[in-house]
């Protein structure tokens, strides 16, 4: 079954005067459950678009997207708060967690919030940071640990509800190369072991040759796709080969000097 279909998704920004910007035009794809999928495309491309369409943050000029084959892109705003809550699991680039809060209690948040019981709570809090190995922190404050270790807190936080979808925008953006690389290993071992389903934005080739299947995204319409062979390793150089051929800004490559 789908888990996310997106028809002919459109999206105009009004900006001040007449001027508009068409960030995505007649977009269409669909995820499949227990898929981990990469968005990619140069800066400016739609993607940020894209994601926050698919979060419910913001609203489609046209188009539909659907979720477990319920409309979400037209639902009303007390429905979709509960269903965002249900439904969706969100890491940022910039982390995201309340600082005045501990790891623990920024982890168990959407739990809170959808009233489970309190011993249920305690039960799955442990579970998903002994996944992510972050059980030793979680009493700490969100300024006492690195940054590593606060988004794979906000991974936690992301997964422990169960969501139908986990929304990542440049989720290793912010970290060093052995945080990402961590970060990357746990929602790969998410994916395969407890099927979740991913849509991530990555402009880094490495965390995008983590996903199954990747779509890449020019001038708000998707330019190609393409899927794992048999090597990580493989893909990797098929990304870097799809990234060459899209042209434009890619703030990975131009870091890199390439
Ligand atoms: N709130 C807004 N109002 C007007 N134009 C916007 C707004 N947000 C984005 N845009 C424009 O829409 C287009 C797509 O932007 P978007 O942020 O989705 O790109 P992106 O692919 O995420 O880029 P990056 O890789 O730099 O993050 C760009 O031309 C951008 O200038
Ligand atoms: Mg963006």
């Amino acid at each position: 079954m789908s888990v996310l279909e997106v028809k002919g998704l459109t999206k105009v920004y009004q900006s001040t005067g007449a001027i508009t910007t068409t960030a995505l035009n007649n977009i269409n794809f669909k995820i499949e459950e227990g898929e981990f999928v990469g968005i990619m495309g140069p800066s400016g491309s739609g993607k940020t678009t894209l994601l926050n369409l698919l979060a419910t943050i913001d609203k489609p000029t046209s188009g539909h997207v659907y979720m477990n084959n319920e409309e979400i892109s037209q639902m009303k705003a007390a429905k979709l708060a509960a269903f965002r809550r249900t439904h969706l699991g969100f890491i940022f680039q910039d982390f995201n967690l309340l600082d005045t809060l501990s790891i623990k209690e920024n982890i168990i948040l959407p739990l809170v919030m959808a009233k489970r019981p309190v011993k249920e709570i305690e039960q799955k809090v442990i579970e998903v940071a002994r996944f992510l190995n972050i059980e030793a922190i979680l009493d700490k404050k969100v300024y006492e640990v690195s940054g590593g270790q606060q988004q794979r807190a906000a991974a936690a936080r992301a997964m422990i509800h169960n969501p139908t979808l986990i929304l990542a925008d440049e989720p290793t953006g912010n970290l060093d190369s052995k945080s990402a690389k961590s970060l990357m290993g746990a929602l790969q071992q998410l994916h395969e072991e407890k099927n979740a389903t991913v849509a991530m934005v990555t402009h880094d080739p490495v965390a995008a040759s983590y996903c199954e299947r990747i779509l890449f995204i020019r001038d708000g319409e998707i330019f190609s796709e393409i899927h794992k062979g048999h090597t990580k390793q493989a893909f990797f150089q098929e990304i870097l080969d799809v990234l060459a051929m899209l042209g434009g800004e890619h703030h990975e490559l131009s870091a890199a000097g390439v």
